[in-house]
């Protein structure tokens, strides 16, 4: 089975930024973790800041990969055009959060990605993409 892992903005800066709410990994060192739990899975990594380059990305792996695991970070709260690429694309995709953004602000309670996804995980923490791969492989 093969998933791409697709992480939106500032994701770069996990054990960096904001740890009380996002912890204190990097993705790269969960990503050993993650890879170690899963051996037979085949998982790509990507993450980008840029709005059109995680468009790019979803339009590259979705038509080939049996699973997206998308965290689109803040653009999940704004972008239509990821939803729209979300949409257009037939690898299903399962949104993350580390977080729960139900219990923060009131902007991060809406997403325009989640109508098109197969399922949302949200506030485990970096084991919330541990939780995807196990529905993904279920
Ligand atoms: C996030 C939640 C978003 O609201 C926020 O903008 C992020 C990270 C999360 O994983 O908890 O950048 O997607």
């Amino acid at each position: 089975m093969n998933i791409a892992i697709i992480n939106g903005p500032n994701l770069n800066l996990l054990g960096i930024r904001e740890s009380v709410i996002y912890g204190e990994k990097s993705f790269e060192d969960y990503l050993v973790d993650l890879k170690n739990k899963f051996p037979r899975v085949k998982f790509s990594y990507f993450q980008s800041n840029v709005e059109g380059e995680i468009i790019n990305h979803l339009h590259q792996t979705g038509f080939e990969y049996d699973g997206i695991i998308l965290n689109a970070g803040a653009y999940t709260h704004t972008s239509v055009a990821i939803a729209d690429a979300v949409r257009a694309i037939k690898t299903p995709v399962i949104e993350v959060h580390i977080s729960n953004t139900s219990a923060r602000e009131s902007f991060r309670h809406y997403s325009y990605i989640s109508p098109y996804c197969k399922g949302i995980i949200t506030g485990f923490g970096l084991d919330s993409y541990r939780l995807a791969t196990v529905a993904f492989m279920d």
